[in-house]
C-alpha cells in the first residue's frame, strides 16, 4: 500500500502551524523592526535597546523570520530586511504593518480562537469572547480603535490606485462615503478628481482622525465631515454617489438592510449607490475572499456574498443591480440605483 503522499502532509503542516508565522509577524510588525531597519542592517542588541525586549527572545524571533524570507539574517546576529520585510515598513507603499499589528492582535487572537465556537453555534466569536459586537467594543478602547483603523486606511490605500483607474468616479459632483473610515478612500477620490467634493460619514470617534488624512492629501477644503450612525438615521442627504465600501460585508442580511434603506432615505431618485466589496467566487476558489468571509463570522458578524446574494440583498433593500466592475485589488465596484 503507498503511503501517504509527503508532499501533501507538508502542505497540511504549513497550513496547520500557519498561526505560528501569523503571530511572529504580529510582534515583529507591532514592535516596528522593519522601520528599525530601513537603512540597513543592524545588531540584535540594538533592535532589542530600542525595542525594549529580551535580546535572546528577540533574536529567536527574527531567526524564525529571516528562515521564512521576512528578514535576513547576517554575520553576527546582525538582520536586515528582504523584498518581504519591506512590505512591514510603515512608510512601505501597499505597507502590511498595519494590517499586521492588528489581525494578530490579542482581540483578534482571542475572537480567532473562538472559530469553533462560530461554527458550533453559528455565533459571532467576538461577541462570545468580548461580551460586545466589536464596534462597542472598540468605541470604549481608544487604542484598539486607532489600530483597526489604521488597519484599515493602509488596506484602503493599497486599493484605491486601482478603484480609480477601473471605475470613473469624476462623473458624480459629490461622493458621499459612509462608514468610511478616517477618510483614506475620499481622500485619493478627491485628490484624483480635482472638482469632486465628498463628505465622509462614520461613527464619531473614527471621523475624529479624519482631519490629519484629508489635510494630509490637500483635499480638507472639498470635504465636509459628519459623525453619526448608519443606524441612527444621520446619513447625509444630497450626494450624486453613495459609496458603501467594505461595510455591508461587516453585517448580516437584517442589518445589511437596514444600512441599504437608511441609505436610500437620504438618497434623491437619480443618486448611485456603490458597494466596493469583493464578490465570493466559485466552489474551490477565491481562498483570499473564503477566509475574509471567516474574519467576518469571527470579527464583526457578517459575510461576504456572491453578485447574486448582493443583487438579492439590494431589491429587498430597495434598489436595483446596475452593474459590478471588477477592479485588479479584487475587490468590486457593484453600482445600483435607486427601484423605481
Ligand atoms: C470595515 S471598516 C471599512 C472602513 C472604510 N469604508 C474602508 O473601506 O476603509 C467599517 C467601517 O464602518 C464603520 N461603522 C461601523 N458601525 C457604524 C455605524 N453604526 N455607523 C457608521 N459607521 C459605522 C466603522 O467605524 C468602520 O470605519
Amino acid at each position: 500500500m503507498a503511503g501517504p503522499d509527503q508532499a501533501a502532509r507538508a502542505t497540511l503542516r504549513r497550513f496547520v502551524n500557519g498561526f505560528q508565522i501569523s503571530q511572529a509577524i504580529h510582534v515583529a510588525a507591532t514592535l516596528g523592526i522593519a522601520d528599525l531597519l530601513a537603512d540597513g542592517a543592524r545588531p540584535i542588541d540594538e533592535l532589542a535597546r530600542e525595542t525594549e525586549t529580551d535580546p535572546e527572545a528577540l533574536y529567536r524571533l527574527l531567526r524564525a523570520l529571516a528562515a521564512a524570507d521576512v528578514f535576513s539574517e547576517e554575520e553576527g546576529r546582525r538582520f536586515a530586511l528582504t523584498e518581504l520585510g519591506e512590505g512591514l515598513r510603515s512608510d512601505a507603499p501597499g505597507s502590511l504593518a498595519g494590517w499586521a499589528a492588528y489581525i494578530a492582535g490579542p482581540a483578534s487572537w482571542q475572537a480567532w480562537g473562538a472559530l469553533l465556537h462560530s461554527v458550533r453555534t453559528g455565533e459571532n466569536a467576538f461577541r462570545h469572547v468580548h461580551g460586545a459586537d466589536a464596534w462597542s467594543w472598540r468605541t470604549e478602547r481608544p487604542a484598539e480603535s486607532a489600530i483597526f483603523d489604521r488597519a484599515m486606511m493602509t488596506t484602503t490605500r493599497t486599493m484605491n490606485r486601482a478603484l480609480v483607474d477601473s471605475y470613473d468616479f469624476g462623473r458624480f459632483g459629490t461622493v458621499v462615503d459612509v462608514g468610511g473610515g478616517n477618510g483614506a478612500l475620499l481622500a485619493a477620490l478627491l485628490a484624483a478628481y480635482p472638482t469632486l467634493r465628498g463628505v465622509l460619514f462614520d461613527l464619531p470617534h473614527v471621523v475624529a482622525g479624519a482631519d490629519d488624512v484629508l489635510r494630509g492629501a490637500g483635499v480638507a477644503d472639498r470635504c465636509r465631515v459628519v459623525e453619526g450612525s448608519f443606524f441612527d438615521g444621520g446619513i447625509p442627504e444630497g450626494g450624486d454617489a453613495y459609496v458603501l465600501k467594505a461595510i455591508v460585508h461587516d453585517w448580516e442580511d437584517p442589518e445589511s438592510l437596514a444600512i441599504l434603506r437608511a441609505c436610500r432615505g437620504a438618497m434623491a431618485d437619480g443618486a448611485v449607490l456603490l458597494l466596493i466589496e469583493r464578490v465570493l467566487g466559485p466552489p474551490n476558489e477565491d481562498l483570499v475572499t473564503k477566509l475574509i468571509d471567516l474574519n467576518m463570522l469571527v470579527h464583526p458578524g457578517g459575510r461576504e456574498r456572491t453578485l447574486e446574494e448582493y443583487d438579492s440583498l439590494l431589491e429587498v433593500g430597495g434598489f436595483e443591480l446596475v452593474g459590478a466592475t471588477s477592479t485588479p485589488a479584487g475587490i468590486s465596484v457593484i453600482e445600483a440605483a435607486p427601484s423605481a
